[in-house]
């Protein structure tokens, strides 16, 4: 299409599940464009491909836009990100799921400084460097950060004092993930929501995370690897979020019975939505172009049978992860554990793996106690 008001066109007919599209552009820019799209068809991806990296340009297609994509992009990279966006669709096939997509959209987007690092980190030209420029601008931001980099689940023996110096420490692909999920659990304002607790989820996902990174180090040297699995442990359970924002009374109800059936959330999400969180939260991680392998750990956290079947080393951390959580740190003793069947593993021939792994998380807990 050579211009927005034809694909407008195009739309009312034919059945699309993904566009992409140029910021400027005759008669109707690719922002203006894509705020057409969002209210009309919510469920399509909307990408956007621009050479122009002006701030102003970046901060109002994280509006718009699922994905922004820098140009020059070779046609093999292109084709993987397409193919991505397809894969994050199948995800919405179930109709209650589709009519959420349009309460998720009605968020409140990032402020504006966190929509700065985010296009920041996500822009792969960028060096620590720059990066750790635009945090330290922030005050609110760069003392979050040195508070999560200096507590004591990273166990660093000297005191970081300097953004920069955490950054670097953290990596980039760690820093989005806590300055989107910093951003995220400030958002949600839980205070009025009956038996949930924020914090409480907080610190699940955090030690999720700590734990599925301590099993992929010993299965795995590859970083983006590790990084990838800490990042995907972080915000594993942020379709929860989403779900007591979006459907604040059900979600209310769904804990309420959780609690006095002794059943996992996900189950009670299952019965009563016909979806789960995990599905919720790959949905909403989707939109921030997050990878593949991260999609599918989110996705699969609660479906033991599909996670250990992609064979996918984070995917399966993640699961893992998760269920040793919960398994060594009881808070309910009568609460409903979730389940991996061991004559399954033994099938896929992961049961010395899984033992080998809980033997590990065993460990961590029992340090992290000590300590
Ligand atoms: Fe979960
Ligand atoms: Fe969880």
């Amino acid at each position: 299409m050579d211009s927005g008001p034809k694909a407008l066109e195009l739309l009312k007919d034919e059945h699309i599940d993904i566009i992409v599209t140029d910021m400027r552009m005759p008669m109707m820019s690719g922002a203006e464009l894509l705020k057409e799209v969002r209210k009309l068809y919510p469920h399509i991806n909307r990408i956007i491909l621009s050479g122009h990296a002006d701030q102003e340009i970046l901060i109002k297609s994280t509006q718009v836009a699922h994905q922004y994509i820098a140009k020059p992009i070779d046609s093999k990279k292109f084709i993987h990100i397409l193919e991505r966006a397809a894969d994050f669709i199948g995800t919405l096939t179930n109709r209650g799921m589709i009519s959420l997509v349009s309460k998720v959209e009605s968020m409140p987007s990032p402020p504006e400084n966190v929509q700065q690092v985010l296009n920041i980190i996500n822009d792969e030209t960028s060096s620590i460097k720059d990066v750790s420029e635009v945090v330290s601008k922030d005050m609110g931001m760069t003392s979050n950060l040195l508070k999560i980099v200096n507590s004591a689940f990273f166990g660093i023996p000297r005191r970081i004092a300097e953004a920069k110096d955490a950054i670097a420490f953290l990596g980039l692909d760690i820093l989005k993930a806590l300055v989107l999920s910093d951003h995220l659990f400030a958002v949600f304002d839980f205070k009025k929501l009956k038996g949930f607790s924020c914090s409480m989820l907080w610190e699940h996902c955090l030690q999720s995370a700590f734990i599925a990174k301590t099993l992929i180090k010993t299965h795995s040297e590859d970083q983006k690897e590790i990084d990838n699995t800490f990042i995907a442990g972080m915000l594993h359970d942020v379709g929860k979020l989403v779900l007591g924002y979006t459907l604040t009374e059900e979600f209310e109800k769904i804990i309420q019975i959780s609690q006095a059936e002794n059943r996992a959330i996900y189950k009670v999400e299952m019965e009563r939505l016909g979806f789960t969180h995990a599905e919720v939260g790959t949905y909403f991680i989707g939109l921030w172009g997050m990878s593949q392998q991260l999609i599918e750990a989110i996705r699969f956290h609660h479906s033991p049978q599909s996670a250990l079947e992609t064979g996918d080393k984070v995917v399966i951390a993640i699961l893992l992860a998760d269920y040793f959580e919960h398994q060594f740190n009881v808070i309910h003793p009568d609460y409903d554990q979730p389940h991996i069947d061991m004559g399954l593993l033994d099938d896929l021939g992961l049961l010395d793996y899984f033992k080998n792994c809980q033997k590990i998380a065993e460990d961590y807990f029992t340090q992290n106690k000590e300590g």
